[in-house]
This record gives structure tokens, sequence and C-alpha cells, in this order.
């Protein structure tokens, strides 16, 4: 991100929705991944997912997950779940709090797992939920499965396990780290636009 002389928060937050755009449609880009954090029974809990989509418009963010995984109880029971991503190259921080919308069974999850590939609809076809005890490291996929891809028709009984998960975004944090001095500002969402100020980095 190019910091002109006079710096203008509009301009920066609608670089930052830029910079989430481009992260999820370049897999080498820093912001193609984000951590995701949530309350748990014993405090916080991170992890980190792939960003999937962004809606503009609507602010909302969108990743992929099992829907018998824990963050999903974690992200019913935790108010504005927390959003980082780090950008190293451009030393850029953003974070966010957003409010959670779950598509397991409408019109936008049909739509993803349709545009789904074989490959990683493969992952939603383990008999074990994320985080059970295994045997060993290999039970966790069918042994025909090791190596190889399902059918698509094999594919289609992942389908009930698949979740896709929107973050409308409620609060952005941008933070530059800046040799001559950091630069930080604070976007609150509205309905309609939002309110930005500098703060002290
Ligand atoms: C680079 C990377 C990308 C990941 N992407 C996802 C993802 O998009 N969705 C997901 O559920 N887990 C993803 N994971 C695995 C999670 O970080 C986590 O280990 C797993 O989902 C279990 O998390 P939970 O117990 O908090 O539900 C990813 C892990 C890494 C290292």
């Amino acid at each position: 991100m190019e910091i002109p002389e006079r710096i203008n928060l509009n301009e920066i937050e609608s670089e930052c929705w830029n910079l989430l755009v481009h992260g999820c449609l370049k897999g080498k880009e820093p912001f193609h991944t984000f951590v995701l954090a949530t309350n748990s029974e014993s405090g916080v809990d991170l992890r980190t997912v792939v960003l999937r989509k962004v809606d503009l418009i609507n602010r909302l963010i969108f990743f992929h997950t099992d829907i018998r995984s824990q963050k999903v109880n974690q992200l019913r029971n935790t108010n504005q779940p927390g959003i980082l991503f780090y950008d190293p190259a451009r030393r850029i921080q953003l974070r966010m709090k957003s409010e959670v919308q779950f598509h397991s069974d409408d019109e936008t999850a049909n739509q993803i797992w349709k545009e789904t590939r074989i490959s990683a609809r493969k992952y939603y076809l383990s008999g074990k939920s994320p985080g059970d005890i295994l045997e060993n490291s290999f039970d966790s996929l069918p042994d025909h499965l090791h190596g190889f891809d399902p059918s698509e028709e094999e594919s289609e009984s992942g389908r009930e396990n698949f979740l896709a998960i929107s973050l409308k975004i409620t609060q952005m944090d941008w933070l530059f780290l800046c040799s001559q001095g950091h630069k930080r500002a604070i976007y609150n969402y509205k309905e309609n636009g939002f309110v930005g100020n500098w703060i002290n980095p």
C-alpha cells in the first residue's frame, strides 16, 4: 500500500477491501488466509482459515468448514468473532470484528458446494468429526481415498458436513508499520457506510 503525503481515511478503507479481494483470488498472497478468534469453554481459541469470497457491497467475507468442527459451536457462542490478517511485505495488519451467518442448507451453500472441487470435497467425507481421537493418523478418511479422490457421486455424501460461513465486518482496525511513524485507523461500519478515525498506534 502506497502511503501518499496527505493520507486519506476513505482511500485506505477502500484499499483494504481491494487487498482482501486480491488475497481471496491469489493463493500466494498473505491475505489468502486469516486467523479467526472465538470464545471456547476453556478460553480464547484461534485457527487459520482460507478466505474464499469477499462481498464488497455487504462487507462480507466467507470461509468454509466442516459443520462438525469445534469452531462452529464456538462461533454460536461468541459475540463478534475476531479476524486477523497480516501482510509482512506491505506491513499491514487488519484486525476485525464480525457478525456470523451460517450457510448449511441455503442457495449460497448449494452454489458454493457445486463449485467445490472433488479434491476439496474429499475432506468432508471423514466418518469422524474434526478433533476426534483417531487410532492412527490414517484413520480420518476411508482406505480407498488415501492418495485418491472420490468419484463425483461419492463426493456428494460430504455435502451434509459442508458449511459456508459469512462474517459481516462491523469494525476494521488498520495498522501500517512505517519507519517515519506507524499509522493506525479504525472504521466502525453502520448500515450505510462507516465512520473512520485515526487512532494512536
Ligand atoms: C493454511 C491453513 C488453512 C486452513 N484453512 C481452513 C479452512 O478454510 N477451513 C477450516 O475449517 N479449517 C482450515 N484449516 C484448519 C484449521 O486451522 C483448524 O485446524 C481446523 O479447522 C480445526 O479447527 P477447530 O477445532 O477450531 O474447529 C486451515 C489450516 C491452515 C494451516
